[in-house]
């Protein structure tokens, strides 16, 4: 146990940490790494260069000529999967903070820097890529003074690519990171940090021994769930699962014991020994759930059974998704998904597309909110369409959240005027140096799911970086907001809005969908209501659109071509009462300017 070194790599997105990482796996000889990156193994992961899924891996490496096991930790980077990283930090008692020279301190370093600071971690700080043209270490290393208030020696600069700083790391890690604590003598107790889904053997769920020993064929029970299983097979990571007959206090390693789906598996929850258990739970377990939700159709109503299916099976390895069928007036038979976040929901609807071939739309996202009835009763609702009649609604209750915004001194004007918008309330603005700043908002997450990043991104050229993590539910003066077309109303477009909004944002949503739906062969209004009240309309005029016009008299067959090719382009269509929508028109709300 005492050569034993268990650490993460924590850092902004794109700051380098699968690189570095990489560079420790070829200096070790845990892997010969000749191109491209070991640790993602996902296509789409690295194809967006971000690690989905935490992963674990041991190294070897003798060290004044003793040797240590080094455990290291991957942790995904982006906000979204921040419990996941919560529990990778838990099991570790280092961790290598890492910051890309160019772009200094960024909102997710901090975010995660202050949760490794919760479990005690020893942090290692290392300016990476220093072998860039525009890198700035000096002033990234006052950031890192200001930030954490180490000593100037002990800030490592490195870069992923040249391999420079690498040894000096792996000595940091033994001198500085210290041994795993707890005992071999005490009841089993280990915590499970992270798990996958492998179609031959079913759960692998990946943990890290606080106390006692684990051997194969043991009777193990997990906390949390109560579940109990057998240990089929224990072992430790290194590029391929090692089997192992008996992995004790401070080691990281594998358990299969037939586990087919990952909702069975609780990232958090704590292994024990059922004949000799621990008396209590290893602290910090939550049930994730999901925040963020939105409808999910076929675009073929006849594909809907497929769709289940393949959501069935993207659920075995991703428990965080959640689905129940749904229908919607305009959209036929789907189904609500429940996200983390935005970033989980883009990666489902790309693996829905890619992996299953499945052709769906989604809906405006929404998030979860809890509605009071005039008894007392409360419900929550995953869709403005399942709102109750409003005068039976005593209060309603939105999540909220506490965010961090990081950026130069520049873009704090546009920033603040489009937090205001969102209805962010600014509680600190804290200068980093001098020309960074941290602003503080608070602000309803309904508000950041629709649009937020995107703007973000634009108004500050991309020099901002931002984070959040959840923050309770307010009650807030929320309204549905419903359009409709000739006098009908289409469920899909229905949002719940601010009151103070709700106006502005009826008369935007009527003006966009002019725009988005194509003139018919009449007259069609478009109208945002609030209950039984029109608050806007626009008109789009009558159009004979007669393509076989231009076609004088003769030639039949060109004239049949054409009207099957008016028949296709409007297969992408909805028929709503007597009007035809096109696909677009139902993601409006995300285009509204
Ligand atoms: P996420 O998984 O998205 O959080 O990214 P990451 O932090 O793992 O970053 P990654 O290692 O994927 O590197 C991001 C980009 O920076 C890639 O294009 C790398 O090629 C590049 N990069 C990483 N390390 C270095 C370095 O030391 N020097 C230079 N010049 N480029 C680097």
């Amino acid at each position: 146990m005492k050569n034993i070194r268990n650490f993460c790599i924590i850092a902004h997105i794109d700051h380098g940490k699968s690189t570095l990482a990489d560079r420790l796996l070829e200096f070790t000889q845990t892997v010969q790494v000749t191109k491209g990156q070991m640790l993602d193994n996902m296509d789409l992961e690295k194809e967006r260069g971000i690690t989905i899924k935490s992963h674990a891996i041991q190294m070897e490496y003798t060290y004044k000529g003793e040797k240590f096991i080094l455990n290291l930790i991957d942790t995904p980077g982006h906000v979204d999967f921040s419990y996941e990283v919560s529990r990778s930090i838990a099991a570790c008692e280092g961790a290598l903070l890492i910051v890309d020279a160019s772009q200094g301190v960024q909102a997710q370093t901090i975010s995660n820097l202050y949760m490794a600071i919760e479990h005690d971690l020893e942090i290692i700080p290392i300016i990476n890529k220093c072998d860039m043209a525009s890198a700035m270490p000096e002033e990234v290393e006052d950031e890192i003074v200001e930030l954490l208030g180490s000593k100037r020696e002990e800030i490592i600069r490195a870069s992923g690519k040249t391999g420079m700083g690498i040894e000096e790391i792996l000595s940091a890690v033994i001198e500085r990171v210290p041994a795993p604590k707890g005992s071999d003598d005490a009841p089993l107790q280990a915590l499970i940090f992270d798990s996958v889904f492998n179609s031959f053997r079913g759960i692998i769920a990946y943990f890290k021994i606080e106390n006692g020993v684990i051997r194969s064929g043991d009777k193990v029970k997990f906390f949390n769930t109560g579940k109990e299983y057998d240990a089929d097979e224990i072992g430790v990571l290194k590029m391929d699962l090692l089997p192992r007959k008996e992995l004790s206090t401070g080691d990281v390693g594998y358990i299969i014991s037939g586990i087919k789906t990952s909702k069975e598996v609780k990232v958090g929850d704590t292994i024990t020994h059922i004949s000799r258990p621990c008396d209590k739970a290893i602290s910090g377990f939550e049930e994730v759930k999901p925040m963020v939700f939105a409808g999910v159709y076929p675009i073929d109503a006849e594909d809907f059974e497929d769709l289940r299916a393949s959501l069935e099976k993207l659920q075995l390895n991703d428990a965080s998704l959640t689905f129940q069928p749904e229908s919607s007036l305009a959209l036929g038979f789907g189904f609500r998904c429940g996200f983390l976040g935005l970033l989980h929901m883009e990666i489902v609807q790309e693996r829905l597309d890619r992996e299953f071939d499945m052709n769906v739309i989604t809906t405006v996202p929404n998030v979860s909110y809890l509605i009071y009835d005039k008894q007392g009763h409360v419900k929550e609702v995953h869709n403005p369409g399942g709102m109750p009649d409003p005068t039976l609604i005593e209060h309603i209750e939105e999540p909220y959240i506490k965010s961090s915004i990081i950026t130069t001194t520049d873009y704090i004007g546009p920033i603040m005027t489009l937090c205001l918008g969102k209805r962010g309330e600014l509680i600190k603005q804290e200068y980093i140096s001098g020309s960074r700043v941290e602003l503080h908002y608070n602000m309803p997450l309904g508000e950041i799911v629709i649009d937020f990043y995107d703007k973000l991104k634009s108004i500050s050229k991309g020099y901002a970086s931002f984070d959040y993590q959840m923050d309770g539910f307010r009650t807030s003066k929320l309204i549905k907001l419903d359009i409709l077309l000739n006098g009908e109303p289409v469920d899909a477009l229905s949002t719940l809005t601010h009151f103070d909004n709700a106006y502005d944002m009826g008369r935007r949503m009527c003006e966009k969908l002019k725009e988005l739906i194509p003139r018919q062969q009449f007259d069609i209004a478009i109208q945002a209501a609030i209950g039984s009240k029109i608050i806007s309309r626009e008109t789009i005029k009558a159009l004979r659109k007669d393509v076989t016009a231009k076609c004088y008299g003769g030639d039949v067959s060109r004239k049949r071509k054409l009207l099957e090719k008016q028949k296709k382009g409007k297969k992408r269509m909805k028929q709503i009462g007597n009007v035809e929508v096109p696909q677009k028109a139902f993601l409006a709300v995300l285009k509204l300017d």
